[in-house]
């Protein structure tokens, strides 16, 4: 029988094989850190959600998280471009809908699913190694499938969100959403990183 600490092992070399063998969409060394993933759980209004799309799941370390805190009767659905690891998280999550996707038609393959709108869209893509006009693909869909109150979560890398790809995102999601903030860096995480969270709606003030 394979431990917890044998099947992670075994996701890692999964994810270190892909990292080589695809890097511009794997866009990363080594799966997040369960900390980062309660970082980004944390910030991804998901208890308010009933639809939550999970995009770029990878190993599927957010995916154990926002698991974890699932409301009851809400549903999570994972889009995944990779076969090999759409492959890895139909195993590893039997009960979850994977689609093998690409993100840039969200709006057609959630269609398919009957999902018109999400409370909550986790991202795990790597923003800072695409080119611009795939920034504005994904973000534009992201935000047509984004509830009018919804809330979306990303992660980005402390030092390569530095990059001009890396300011680029930033600036388009500031330019695509009511309201960016970001949240303190998790140095846990290899590399250290921190999460993006956006919303259509600016937070109300409270009332004096
Ligand atoms: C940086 S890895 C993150 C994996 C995982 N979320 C984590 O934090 O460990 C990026 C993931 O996004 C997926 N991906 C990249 N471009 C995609 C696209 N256009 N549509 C769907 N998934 C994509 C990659 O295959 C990979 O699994």
């Amino acid at each position: 029988m394979k431990t917890k600490s044998s099947k992670s092992k075994v996701h890692l070399k999964d994810f270190w094989i892909q990292a080589v063998v695809n890097y511009k969409e794997t866009g990363a060394i080594a799966p997040s850190s369960p900390y980062l993933a309660r970082l980004i759980a944390d910030h991804s209004g998901l208890e308010n959600s009933k639809e939550i799309v999970e995009i770029g799941p990878g190993t599927g370390v957010f995916t154990e998280e926002l698991l974890r805190r699932l409301p009851p009767k809400s549903r999570l659905t994972l889009i995944e471009k990779n076969s090999c690891f759409v492959n890895l998280l139909r195993q590893k999550f039997p009960g979850l809908t994977v689609l093998e996707a690409c993100a840039t038609k969200l709006d057609v393959h959630l269609g398919q699913q009957a999902i018109s709108s999400a409370g909550a869209v986790v991202s795990g893509l790597p923003w800072a190694a695409m080119p611009d006009s795939l920034q504005e693909t994904l973000l534009q869909q992201i935000h047509g499938i984004l509830a009018e109150d919804g809330v979306f979560t990303t992660f980005a890398y402390f030092g390569p969100h530095l990059l001009p790809s890396g300011q680029r995102f930033r600036k388009r999601l500031e330019q695509s959403f009511a309201h960016v903030s970001r949240t303190k860096i998790e140095m846990r995480n290899f590399p250290p990183a921190f999460v993006y969270r956006a919303t259509k709606i600016p937070p109300t003030r409270p009332k004096k």
